[in-house]
């Protein structure tokens, strides 16, 4: 997610905003700016760049910007590249004003285009820019906060902004809708910022601002409104997080963070992805003609690790919903193979960062055989992403902790969105299956969000078992990838040995493991291999194995079995290891760090293993 910090007070901005970004670099970003009132001109100036703020700190040791009124901000890239023209803040025409923005405007490309006809002249891609002229469009003989709120009234999608205007210099506006926005409460002086760590250098007086939220700070003071202008009244609460804390939230590690930030990650994947009218799926960057997509005759792919996992899921649907062929391996066979593969196939390559050697290698292989190849990345104009073909976004935000959670429900939404698409074009579901499919996947946020809601309760199960030694996961269908996350996620934090099996495996060997020594983590929600799996654990609990089982809300088998259980609601198979996820992490999450594991950052691994 981006970063924005703006100030105004009597003291110099400059060196407040810069100290502002520098806390908010943990967030991950490619390009940052800044925007600064200049009292005797009465105009704005900015000074930007791509790369680290360091860059950004030479630019303005070169051309220092003094005034009292600014705007800073880092941007993680969602849409265009890390570039100077694309880094914020962005400004309207005249140069008059200048804004900051996170979040994702859906409906950017139908307003600039409208605002081209109007007259207004672009100079980025950016979706942000589209803000800034859709401002100097209204602001003519009124506030700029009004200006703004009939600007943002016309925004799809999730934003907070910061902007500031040479004509009314003693002001700086602020408004939220789907991306936190807070003021920093100073004297004679205020704050906005994305979040707390921004400011706590200076104020540990925060105001939270909340849904559909317009800020007016100056020097004195501040106003809330509501995007209709009406007074808000909002309390100031004096946080005691250190900068540490501040940074995750609130939350213990990223790690945590991220696992619970996975709700509003898939719903705005989905909401981003799904139009909401007429319910039609759309990729931005994915440019791989449909004519090419309803004639592939196999997919094929390819991933690591996390993504890997994900990508088992993507083949079981694949295959049971587009009945097209698909294979998978791993990056570091998939490259050295003799590859059947040609025009007619479709490869898949799915990476959070974009940048892992093995995968990158595979894709160059399977281009050099001809195949189209879609990328599914979390790093906009990461290496993967310039050598695709197409590509899909999971807009996951910046993923802290190296063992990957978010990005892996972010991957498998993805993925789920995609085989719909495909289904869609190549005439396999009808629109009535395809809304039922979209329908059910639309109440995901919510109901991981009930699982979430009962990660206490999954922690002190997870630290009753933070003795044992080793652990196997078993799952069945589309939840043997899941079994192997799970695996992969305990092994990565906690360091304990533990094995991902296909349930039905376990009897061709894993079963001489069981003894009262090890737990068995057992994935066994709602699904047509239900029972199988109740004679799994049956098998288990005759043997004194330790059982953890994931079932279904108003399971009544296995709770005979075993105490030892986690609830996930109840939904459709295809959609449970979007669900099943969350509890694997929380009990890997809990495990390592009851052994005082580093879980955000383990020994030996890499956040992106950019070498073979
Ligand atoms: C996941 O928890 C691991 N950190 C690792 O397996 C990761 O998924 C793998 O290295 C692939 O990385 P990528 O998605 O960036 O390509």
């Amino acid at each position: 997610m981006c970063g924005i910090v703006g100030y105004i007070g009597d003291r110099e901005a400059q060196p407040i905003l810069l100290a502002g970004l520098k806390r908010l670099e943990y967030r991950g970003y490619d390009s940052s700016g800044l925007a600064i009132i200049l009292p005797k001109k009465n105009s704005i100036s900015i000074r930007k760049s791509p790369g680290k703020i360091s860059m950004l700190e030479r630019l303005v040791k070169n051309k220092p910007l003094s005034g009292s009124v600014g705007i800073a901000h880092t941007r993680w890239a969602t849409h265009g590249a890390p570039t100077q023209a694309n880094a914020h803040p962005h400004e309207d025409c005249r140069g008059e004003l200048a804004l900051v923005h996170n979040g994702i405007i859906e409906n950017y490309e139908e307003l600039k285009a409208q605002l081209i006809k109007e007259g207004h002249a672009f100079r980025s891609q950016t979706d942000t820019e589209v803000i800034a002229h859709l401002i100097e469009k209204f602001y003519h003989d009124i506030p700029l906060e009004e200006a703004v709120r009939k600007a943002i009234k016309l925004l799809t999608g999730s934003f907070a902004i910061g902007v500031i205007s040479a004509r009314e210099p003693a002001k700086l506006v602020g408004a939220r809708s789907g991306s936190p926005l807070i003021i920093g409460v100073g004297r004679n002086e205020n704050f906005l910022a994305s979040d707390a760590p921004a400011v706590l250098a200076s104020t540990k007086e925060i105001v939270f601002l909340d849904e559909n939220e317009v800020a007016i700070l100056s020097r004195e003071g501040f106003k809330v409104t509501d995007f209709d202008g009406q007074p808000v009244s909002k309390k100031t609460v004096r946080i005691n997080w250190d900068i540490a804390q501040a940074q995750k939230n609130g939350f213990a590690h990223f790690m945590l963070k991220e696992i619970n930030e996975q709700p509003r990650v898939v719903e705005n994947l989905l909401n981003s992805r799904i139009a909401q009218e007429t319910n039609s799926i759309n990729f931005e960057e994915q440019h791989i003609p449909a004519t090419k997509l309803q004639n592939i005759k196999n997919i094929f792919i390819v991933a690591c690790g996390t993504a890997y996992h994900a990508g088992l899921v993507g083949k079981y649907i694949l295959e049971s919903v587009c009945a097209i062929p698909t294979q998978i391996d791993v990056s570091s066979e998939f490259r050295y193979r003799d590859l059947l593969i040609g025009p007619e196939t479709l490869v898949v390559a799915i990476s959070q960062s974009g940048e892992t050697a093995d995968t990158l290698a595979g894709v160059r292989e399977a281009k050099k055989r001809g195949a189209s190849v879609l990328s599914i990345c979390n790093v906009l104009g990461s290496t993967l992403t310039r050598e695709s073909d197409g590509i899909i976004y999971t807009h996951a935000g910046p993923e802290i902790g190296v063992a990957s959670t978010k990005a892996y429900t972010a991957q498998l939404t993805a993925l789920y969105l995609f085989t719909f698409y495909l289904a869609e074009i190549r005439d396999i579901l009808s629109p009535a299956k395809i809304s039922k499919y979209l329908f059910d996947l639309r109440r995901i946020p919510k109901q991981q969000e009930l699982i979430l809601k009962e990660q206490n309760n999954i922690a002190r199960l997870a630290r009753r078992h933070s003795h044992l030694g080793s652990f196997l996961y078993l799952g069945r269908k589309i939840n043997y990838p899941s079994a192997l996350e799970g695996a992969l996620k305990l092994k990565e934090v906690s360091y304990i040995p533990a094995e991902g099996y296909a349930a039905g495996e376990m009897k061709h060997g894993p079963i001489a493991l069981i003894d009262e020594y090890r737990a068995v983590v057992c994935i066994a929600s709602a699904s047509k291999v239900y029972e199988k799996m109740v004679s799994n654990i049956q098998e288990i609990h005759s043997r004194h194995g330790k059982i953890i089982a994931i079932v279904s809300s108003g399971d009544k088998e296995v709770v005979e079995l075993t105490r030892e259980v986690i609830y996930i609601p109840k939904v459709e198979e295809i959609f449970s290891p979007l669900l099943v996820a969350l509890p694997l992490q929380l009990i890997a999450y809990h495990i390592a760090t009851k052994r005082g594991c580093d879980v955000d950052q383990p020994r030996n691994l890499a956040k992106s293993v950019t070498v073979e």
